[in-house]
């Protein structure tokens, strides 16, 4: 199927993995717009020539969802939607708050399932097509990758963040189910230790990796390319991992 709209929004874009993907789907031909909660979200637009940028914290419901509608009727539809702004506690199990938690949680999932909402409906059901790619994480796959000390203070990534990728995974194929009728897929990217400013230094043991070394932000955008591609048009509901063969898919 030919692509029907060219304009990209991409959450948590100012900087890292999100940035990276910005760039990737600017390269290949499409207007991307910038979401994020950091005010250097204005400077990167610049420098990577994107079409606007919007500095907006995703945890808030209702600006999430007028800057989507607003993105939509200002560049004449939305086409695709990349769900990047995250957030990574690393305190032990004991230390947990339910400020910690929520603020992973809220990022991490309730921003996900609201932003693809707004992204659905109205913009991509009316058009007939769209393409919903959510980044997760290996981490909400196996419970956290990173060393685990006794008394939990290894810098493992923490228990609201992979469960909240968790989450993110499952509604992926949730939203998959709902949305394939209407010519919307919607896929997960389950990146493991990739070098940015999130995972700076941590230890992941990246040596006992198939592939043994740190993977680039430009490598999860790769995967982000092809699942907005023509190429992808027959998958949704998957979670594409970008590991270097660390977690079994
Ligand atoms: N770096 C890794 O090793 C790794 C591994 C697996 C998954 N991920 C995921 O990839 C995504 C990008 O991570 P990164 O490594 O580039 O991290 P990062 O911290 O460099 O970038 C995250 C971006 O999200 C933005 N953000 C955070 N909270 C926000 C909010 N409330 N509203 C709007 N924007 C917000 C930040 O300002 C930042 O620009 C995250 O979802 C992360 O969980 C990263």
């Amino acid at each position: 199927m030919e692509t029907m709209s060219r304009t990209a929004l991409v959450t948590g874009s100012a900087q890292g993995i999100g940035r990276a993907i910005a760039e990737r789907l600017i390269s290949d031909g499409h207007d991307v717009v910038l979401l994020d909660v950091a005010d250097h979200v204005h400077r990167t637009a610049k420098e990577i020539r994107a079409a606007e940028s919007l500095q907006v914290d995703v945890r808030d419901l209702e600006a999430l969802r007028a800057a989507i509608h607003g993105a939509a009727r200002d560049h004449g539809s939305l086409g695709i939607l990349v769900n990047t702004a995250g957030t990574c506690g690393r305190e032990s199990f004991e230390d947990l708050s339910p400020e910690a938690w929520h603020r992973d949680l809220d990022t991490n999932l309730t921003a996900t399932a609201f932003a693809c909402q707004a992204a659905v409906f109205p913009h991509m059901r009316e058009q007939g097509w769209g393409r919903l790619v959510n980044i997760a994480s290996v981490s909400g796959k196996v419970g956290g990758i990173g060393p685990v000390d006794a008394d939990g203070s290894g810098g493992r990534s923490g228990a609201a963040y992979v469960s909240a990728k968790a989450g993110a995974i499952n509604l992926t194929r949730w939203i998959a189910r709902q949305v394939g009728h209407w010519g919307i897929t919607c896929n997960a990217v389950a990146p493991g230790p990739i070098a940015s400013p999130m995972a700076a230094g941590g230890e992941y043991g990246v040596d006992d990796q198939p592939i043994p070394r740190f993977g680039t932000a430009a490598e999860v955008a790769g995967a982000v390319s092809y699942l907005v591609s023509p190429g992808s048009d027959y998958t949704t509901g998957t979670c594409l991992h970008v590991d270097g063969g660390r977690v079994p898919a």
